[in-house]
């Protein structure tokens, strides 16, 4: 369906423009994807190094992600501030800093604090990168656009894959065993400094230049997006969309915007606690869990990467035709289903054939089609403008809050309570997704972001 507002002829202006502007701004996934997933591959070489016992381990895989909580938490804030693209640049320039000495560090301590920075970097990138893809684009393919960022997320997921095993390929002579870890991290600089230059080349968000009464500045880019008379149209909806009170967080408490909040992290809560982490973090042990070896333990990880990328990319393609509701309700209903069987594979020991691989697959599938975009593209878009950039600071900061008790809690989970009763408590999460999602998810498709905002006024 197409917004009212938008007709045909000025969709056609905006296409390249605004594609190029999203992909620069999705290219913060690919950091947010590289600097969680680098770890994995290094952290073996890193216990060596720095001789490490188990708590240690637990700080280099978590101080990145408490970095993410305290970026994500001051994005909001800051961005409602100093604007979205200033904000964005600050963090590229955090992960820089953060790539480069996590690479040279001599202490273990000077490591985990170039974590927290890049972290920082990471959380901020997470939450602006949708957030300003979803102000820019057209309501028509902002589902489409906001979701790229994931899929940059999991290219970057995957692109540590490969670096990892390059570097650890060639091994002891060209890198250095004691030194190969730091080339994984050094890698990051690639994408970081790419993203700062192209940053440069983006103009800031019309919706938040409009809220600083730079109406003038605004212009010249709506234009660009929906050529010159929708453009003023838009304008005047946007300046009408702020002049109801000035966004502050108790704002937010009100029983309009409410449910909004209830909506934006209730997602991004349960994207987590749904397991999907777990499982990529943690793949080859759930593997080796099934009888597999190590070797056939990391091929089957590749696996899961492809079928993220793929599954990734087929949402991009259904997520403004069938809409973000039926792809939630879709996908976690299939997740539900893997988790049951995964768990009675488990519990009865039938692990040896490929049914737990086959599952596993199925699920991430599941997750990469629905609740890793769509939860993203959902707390980017239902907020109100005048509120939007605190709104999603909260949310995406209960995602990384979440995150980070998922993983440090599974693996003493699995140990205690046993793969079995693990995934089941995943696939509880699961139902409560879907029934979550059936009660309480507006459907966002193609509603431009001032029309999403009088639906919570009508609620
Ligand atoms: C989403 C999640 C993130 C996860 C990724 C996997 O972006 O927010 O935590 O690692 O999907 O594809």
């Amino acid at each position: 369906m197409m917004s009212s507002n938008i007709p045909e002829q000025g969709e056609r202006v905006s296409m390249k423009f605004v594609t190029l502007v999203s992909i620069v701004a999705a290219l913060g996934g690919v950091l947010f994807g590289f600097d969680t997933a680098v770890i994995s591959g290094a952290i073996g070489f890193m216990q060596q190094h720095f001789d490490l016992n188990e708590f240690q381990v637990g700080w280099a895989v978590s101080s990145l992600i408490i970095g993410c909580i305290v970026g994500a938490m001051s994005s909001g804030v800051l961005s409602e501030r100093f604007g979205r693209k200033k904000v964005l640049i600050t963090a590229a320039i955090l992960f820089i800093i953060g790539s480069a000495f996590s690479a040279v560090p001599v202490t273990f301590s000077q490591f985990i604090i170039a974590r927290m920075i890049g972290g920082i970097g990471i959380g901020i990138t997470s939450t602006l990168c949708p957030l300003y893809n979803a102000e820019i684009a057209p309501a028509k393919y902002r589902g489409r656009l906001v979701a790229l960022n994931q899929l940059a997320t999991v290219t970057g997921i995957s692109l540590v894959y490969f670096v990892n095993l390059w570097i650890t390929g060639l091994g002891s002579e060209a890198w250095g065993i004691s030194s190969a870890w730091r080339w994984m991290f050094a890698f990051g600089l690639i994408p970081g400094v790419l993203f700062l230059v192209l940053l440069f080349l983006v103009p800031e968000s019309p919706r938040w230049l409009i809220k600083q009464g730079r109406a003038a500045e605004s212009l010249p880019i709506l234009v660009k997006i929906h050529g010159e008379t929708l453009a003023k149209q838009e304008v005047l909806e946007i300046k009408e969309s702020f002049r109801v009170e000035n966004g502050s967080i108790r704002q937010l408490f009100s029983p309009a915007l409410r449910l909004a909040l209830i909506v934006g992290v209730g997602l991004a809560i349960l994207q987590q606690v749904t397991g999907i982490n777990a499982v990529l973090y943690y793949a080859p042990e759930i593997f080796k869990q099934t009888g597999a070896g190590t070797n056939a333990a990391l091929i089957q990880t590749i696996f899961v990467g492809v079928i993220n990328l793929l599954f990734t990319i087929l949402a991009i393609w259904l997520i403004d035709k069938v809409g973000r509701k039926m792809l939630l309700l879709v996908g976690s209903s299939a997740m539900l289903i893997c988790l049951i069987v995964i768990g009675a594979a488990f519990q009865t020991g039938h692990t040896s054939g490929p049914w737990v691989l086959i599952f596993i697959l199925i699920y991430v599938a599941a997750f990469a089609v629905s609740l890793g975009p769509v939860v993203w593209v959902v707390i980017s878009e239902i907020f109100p403008n005048r509120i939007r950039g605190k709104a999603t600071a909260i949310a995406s900061m209960a995602l990384w809050t979440a995150d980070y008790v998922v993983s440090q809690t599974f693996p003493p989970m699995l140990v205690s309570a046993g793969p079995a009763l693990t995934f089941w408590i995943f696939g509880l999460m699961a139902l409560i997704t879907v029934i979550f999602t059936w009660r309480a998810v507006p459907e966002t498709k193609g509603k431009t972001l001032e029309e999403i905002e009088s639906l919570w006024a009508a609620k």
